[in-house]
């Protein structure tokens, strides 16, 4: 019946907020985002996550990350049954967390990431994510492109050494042997991939409010976006 109750009760999906965090790998977005969402009890989207599953499954299949390869690519990512349990990224049934989490699944990620087809095949996944009571999402476009009507956009950078550097005590803390270059050079190198290429680059949108975190801690850039979100009114009454 169209015009039932739950019809009339239904909030349009775009009167839902959400708030956006874009920036470049290392600049700490994932783990502010994450608290945001915990915080103001909004759901979560790593959009990251989307591109690593779908470059370490192309991976997995043998295909590979070249440009020829793009309507494959794309048609099996279309394809693929991505389910987000707690922290674990299940694909087609298997749990394969581990594997889009170091630099090869990020590397990855970033070669699937510039072909458009790809890009067009997770569009309607990430704004689905979009469900009351708000959403949090982290990644490189996600004010530029898919909600481009957020009411809170926040673009978050920080030089690429400290980027490095973070990356690389969070790697020798979890007891793996890296070397610093190495992972510097890896930084700089996708960013370079990420902020040149030609859909969806990496830059702040228009009406981003930028933070550079290189000198700040999570606590004080946590502080800063939450005073941005009372200001605009964004949290729950309750
Ligand atoms: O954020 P994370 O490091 O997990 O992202 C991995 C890669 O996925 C990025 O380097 C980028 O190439 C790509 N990406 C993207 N658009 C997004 C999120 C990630 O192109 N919204």
């Amino acid at each position: 019946m169209p015009n039932s109750q739950a019809n009339l009760d239904r909030v349009p999906i775009l009167t839902i907020p959400v708030l956006t965090i874009d920036g470049p790998s290392g600049s700490g977005k994932g783990t502010i985002a994450a608290q945001l969402a915990e915080a103001l009890g909004w759901h979560l989207l790593d959009s990251g996550a989307l591109y690593r599953i779908i470059g370490v499954t192309a991976q997995h299949r043998d295909l590979a990350l070249d440009p020829k390869m793009e309507p494959t690519i794309a048609a099996m990512a279309e394809a693929l049954q991505i389910e987000f349990v707690g922290e674990l990224a299940v694909v087609d049934g298997v749990d394969i967390t581990t594997e889009i989490r170091n630099e090869d699944g990020g590397a990855a990620a970033s070669k699937v990431a510039a072909m458009p087809a790809v890009r067009d095949s997770v569009m309607a996944l990430q704004r689905g994510f979009r469900r009351e009571p708000g959403l949090v999402a982290d990644g490189r476009d996600m004010g530029t492109v898919v909600f481009t009507d957020a009411p809170l956009k926040v673009f978050l950078d920080a030089s690429a050494e400290e980027r490095a550097q973070r990356r690389y005590k969070q790697l020798k803390n979890k007891g793996l042997s890296v070397s610093l270059p190495g992972l510097l050079e890896q930084i700089q190198e996708r960013d370079a991939r990420d902020r040149g290429r030609t859909v969806a680059p990496l830059k702040p949108a228009e009406d981003a409010l930028v933070i550079d975190s290189t000198s700040m801690t999570i606590e004080a850039v946590f502080d800063q976006v939450m005073v941005w979100v009372k200001e605009r009114g964004l949290t729950n009454p309750s």
